[in-house]
């Protein structure tokens, strides 16, 4: 049976490649972003390329969180069910401690912990009244260690990881799977002004990768699984002396 799935953050980078790649696979989509002209563009472009397919899109602002439970509501009305909600929206404004910029952290914490949990909430919602769901998270390896210039976005993914973590044992045996990944570098406007990005991978190719992992229903993978599995353990156990110079 065909896959519903609704993807936040899907006018850019990891949502908009995943919405591709997913509408090759033959899913039906609802695609939410703040950016309501950017979506509809892309909803065109896609049923250019599949006609047949269902693709929702509707603009969403995960961090006006009263609005979250109406606009995913409509959504899977519109789709007539919904099977896995992909939690993406994100930002990451790499601001530093102290230095006035206090307005950068709150709206991160706002759009990546907030935001994701009401996003998160309002379809656990649905998939308990259905009897099965799928919840996938999109964290990062910013979560494995505070970093420097991350402090706010690695506590944002961080407390992200750990919220599905309780999540995952409080719908143990009720069919609802709960998927944790943490990207490596993905190449998207989110760090493409970085001066350095590790092990850096095409869009397409996280896409394909984070598709593969959400079909396999796996609990927690980095993206790619490779370098970062063990990387991100590493990144733990770095002495503090190193972390300070990364
Ligand atoms: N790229 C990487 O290497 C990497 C690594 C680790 C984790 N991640 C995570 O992956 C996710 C996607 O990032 P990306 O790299 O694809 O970045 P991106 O290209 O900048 O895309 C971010 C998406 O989030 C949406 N968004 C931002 N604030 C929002 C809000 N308040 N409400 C709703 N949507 C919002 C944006 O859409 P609008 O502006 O239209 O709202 C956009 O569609 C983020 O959570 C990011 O932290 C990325």
């Amino acid at each position: 049976m065909t896959q519903k799935i609704l993807i936040t953050g899907a006018s850019s980078g990891i949502g908009r490649a995943l919405a591709y790649e997913l509408a090759d696979r033959g899913y039906s989509l609802a695609l939410t972003a703040r950016r309501l002209e950017t979506l509809e563009d892309i909803r065109d472009d896609l049923k250019a390329k599949h006609p047949a397919a269902t693709v929702v899109v509707h603009s969403l602002d995960v961090a006006a969180y009263d609005s979250v439970p109406e606009v995913i509501s409509t959504c899977v009305a519109k789709l007539g069910g919904l099977d896995i909600l992909f939690a993406n929206a994100g930002i990451g404004l790499g601001e530093k401690v102290g230095k006035g910029r206090f307005s950068e952290a709150r709206q991160t914490i706002e759009t990546n912990l907030l935001g994701a949990m009401a996003s998160v909430d309002t379809a656990v919602e649905h998939f308990l009244e259905k009897g099965q769901g799928h919840i996938v998270g999109v964290a990062s390896v910013a979560a494995f260690r505070g970093l420097p210039r991350s402090s706010s976005y690695s506590a944002s993914k961080a407390g992200f990881a750990i919220y599905l973590e309780s999540l995952r044992a409080e719908v143990f045996r009720k069919n609802i799977h709960v998927t944790v990944l943490y990207p490596g570098y993905i190449d998207t406007p989110l760090n493409d002004m970085l001066p350095s990005r590790p092990f850096l991978i095409t869009v397409e190719k996280g896409a394909t990768i984070i598709a593969d992992l959400i079909e396999r229903k796996v609990k927690s993978s980095t993206v790619p699984v490779w370098p970062w599995c063990i990387l991100g353990r590493m990144l733990k156990l770095l002495p503090t002396s190193v972390v300070a110079k990364l």
